[in-house]
C-alpha cells in the first residue's frame, strides 16, 4: 500500500447489477471536479444466438451524461470469465483510458494458445492504454487511487483503491459469499489467501465494493462491505482463517464448479481488451475450442 493514500478522499460510487452475470460495474466520481472512471463495464450477450447488444453499458453512458461526468478511465479488475467486457464500447462514446493489469500479458500467453490465435494477436498487453503494476498511483479527477496486484483468481488480477473505496475484482466476494475461485489456468489458492491477506490489511473503515453476487440463501443482492467486515465475518477468510484451511476448503470447493456458462466468448473478448476477434474477412466471430480448456 502506498503510505502516502488519502484514504480520507470519497468518491461517490454508483453500482450497475447485470442479473444475466451476477456482475457489479461500477461509476466512481470526484464530486469536486465531476471526473469519473468506470469499473469491469459488461457487454451484453446471448450466446445461443451470437447476439451481442449494449444495453447495459448504455446504462452507465446515460448516467455519466445525465450527471455531467467527465469519464478519465475505464478499469477492468481482471480478465473476467463470466461476462464481456463493455469497455470499448464505452470508450468509443465517452473517451477515457482502458487499464488492466500487467500480467494481462501471462493471461493473453495462456489463452492465445488455448484458442490458437495467430501472430496477429499480440500477446504485450497493448490493446490496452495502461498497464497497472503493484502500488502504481493515478487519480479520478483529485482523488489520488492506487492498484494492488492480488493474483489468484488469475494471475492479472488488481484491486484498485480510490480514495476510501476499494474495488475487490475476483478476491473477495460480500462476507456471505466468501472468495473467488481459484481454478482457472494461473490461478492458485495459496495466492489469492496472501492477496486477500493484503486487501485485509487496509484501514477498517475502508468500502469495499464487490464484484459479484449472488444472494446467497436467497438475500438480496448486495456489493458494499467494509474491511473491517471482511476481516470479522468472511465465510472463508474472516475470522482468523488459517491459510491451510483456506487452502483446503478452497480446492475441494473449485472441483465441484462448473465452468461459468460465457467462459469461452468472455476470454477471447476481454484479453482483447473487449474487442470482438474477427475472421479472415474482418467479420466478428467467436470460437469454440473443442476440449481445450
Ligand atoms: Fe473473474
Amino acid at each position: 500500500m502506498t503510505a502516502s493514500h488519502d484514504f480520507t478522499a470519497k468518491p461517490e460510487v454508483t453500482g450497475f447489477f447485470d442479473p444475466a452475470t451476477n456482475t457489479i460495474s461500477y461509476v466512481v466520481s470526484d464530486p469536486e471536479t465531476k471526473a469519473c472512471a468506470v469499473i469491469d463495464p459488461v457487454m451484453d450477450i446471448d450466446y445461443a444466438a451470437g447476439r451481442i447488444t449494449h444495453g447495459s453499458s448504455d446504462k452507465m453512458i446515460a448516467f455519466i451524461k445525465d450527471h455531467g461526468l467527465k469519464l478519465e478511465w475505464v478499469i477492468e479488475t481482471h480478465v473476467h470469465a463470466d461476462h464481456l467486457s463493455g469497455a470499448p464500447y464505452i470508450q468509443d462514446k465517452l473517451g477515457g483510458k482502458i487499464g488492466i493489469g500487467a500480467k494481462i500479458t501471462e493471461v493473453q500467453e495462456t489463452f492465445g494458445k488455448v484458442f490458437n490465435e495467430g501472430t496477429e494477436f499480440q500477446r504485450d498487453g497493448s490493446q490496452f492504454d495502461a498497464l497497472f503494476e503493484d502500488g502504481d498511483t493515478y487519480s479520478v479527477g483529485n482523488i489520488p487511487a492506487f492498484t494492488m496486484h492480488t493474483p489468484g483468481h488469475t494471475p492479472a488480477c488488481m484491486v484498485h483503491v480510490i480514495g476510501d473505496a476499494a474495488f475487490a475484482g475476483d478476491t473477495l466476494f460480500m462476507p456471505d459469499g466468501g472468495s473467488a475461485r481459484c481454478d482457472f489456468p494461473g490461478g492458485s489458492a495459496e495466492q489469492l489467501y496472501d492477496s486477500i491477506q493484503r486487501v485485509l490489511a487496509l484501514p477498517d473503515e475502508v468500502r469495499l465494493f464487490i464484484c459479484h453476487d449472488y444472494g446467497p440463501g436467497g438475500r438480496q443482492i448486495a456489493w458494499e462491505t467494509t474491511i473491517g467486515e471482511q476481516k470479522a465475518s468472511n465465510i472463508h477468510v474472516g475470522a482468523g482463517k488459517t491459510k491451510e484451511e483456506f487452502v483446503k476448503f478452497r480446492t475441494e470447493r473449485d472441483a465441484q464448479l462448473s465452468m461459468p456458462k460465457l467462459i469461452i466468448p468472455s476470454l477471447q473478448v476481454n484479453m482483447r481488451a473487449g474487442e470482438v476477434p474477427t475472421d479472415k474477412d474482418g467479420n466478428p466471430v467467436l470460437k469454440v475450442p473443442v476440449n481445450g480448456l
